[in-house]
C-alpha cells in the first residue's frame, strides 16, 4: 500500500494495522477508501494547526483504524441499501463497538483506542455510542470527527448525493454553526481541501 504514510502508523502496531486494512480492502472497498481518506485529511488538518509529532501518528493510526469494527458486520447488512431504521441504528452502534473490541484485542494501547472509539460523539452530546460532550473529548478526538465527517459528506453516504468541495464546505459551515464539531477544525479541513483542489 504505497499510499500510506508507513511513518506515522505508529511503529510496534504496522502489522497490525496493514493485516486489517487488507482484510477491510476485501471486505468493503468503499470502508477502505473512506478509511485511508479520513486518515489523510486528519493528517492534513493535524498539520495545519500543528500537532507533535508523536500526536500525529496517535491520530493519522486512530484514523486509518476507526471503521474497522465493518469488519465483524454481515456483508449483507454492509452492503444493503435497503436497511430499516432499527438496523441502521444497529449498525452505527455494532460498528463502534466492534472497533472497540479488535483494537482491544489486538493490544492497541488507549490513547488510539479511545481516538477511535470516539469518532461518532458530537460537542453537544448529540453524538453515540456515550454521548460524551466536548469536555470530554480530546483534541485529537474533535479531529478525526470532523475528518470523518468530511470524507462522509464527500462520499455522498450521510447525504445521499457525492458532494462537490463547494457543497462539502457549505455543509460543513452549517456544522460549524450548529456546534456538534470544532469550528478550528472545520476551517482547517476546508484549508486542506482548498489546497487539494487547487492541485
Ligand atoms: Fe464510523
Ligand atoms: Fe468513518
Amino acid at each position: 500500500m504505497e499510499f500510506l504514510r508507513y511513518a506515522y502508523i505508529k511503529d510496534e502496531l504496522k502489522e497490525t494495522v496493514l493485516n486489517l486494512l487488507l482484510s477491510l480492502q476485501k471486505k468493503s472497498p468503499e470502508t477502505f477508501e473512506h478509511s485511508l481518506e479520513v486518515a489523510n485529511l486528519s493528517f492534513g488538518i493535524g498539520a495545519h494547526v500543528g500537532l507533535s509529532q508523536d500526536d500525529m501518528i496517535d491520530l493519522y493510526t486512530a484514523a486509518l483504524l476507526h471503521d474497522i469494527g465493518k469488519l465483524g458486520i454481515d456483508k449483507n447488512i454492509l452492503h444493503c441499501n435497503h436497511l430499516t431504521e432499527e438496523e441502521i441504528d444497529d449498525l452505527r452502534y455494532s460498528h463502534i463497538h466492534k472497533t472497540y473490541e479488535i483494537l482491544k484485542s489486538k493490544g492497541v494501547e488507549d490513547k488510539i483506542l479511545n481516538i477511535a472509539y470516539h469518532h461518532h460523539e458530537r460537542l453537544d452530546g448529540s453524538g453515540y455510542p456515550q454521548h460524551l460532550k466536548a469536555n470530554d473529548l480530546s483534541e485529537l478526538d474533535k479531529i478525526l470527527q470532523v475528518a470523518d465527517t468530511t470524507s462522509a459528506i464527500r462520499m455522498g453516504r450521510s447525504y445521499k448525493e457525492e458532494a462537490t468541495i463547494e457543497e462539502t464546505e457549505t455543509i460543513l459551515g452549517k456544522l460549524a454553526e450548529k456546534g456538534t464539531l470544532e469550528t478550528k477544525y472545520i476551517s482547517a479541513v476546508v484549508d486542506v481541501l482548498d489546497e487539494e483542489y487547487m492541485q
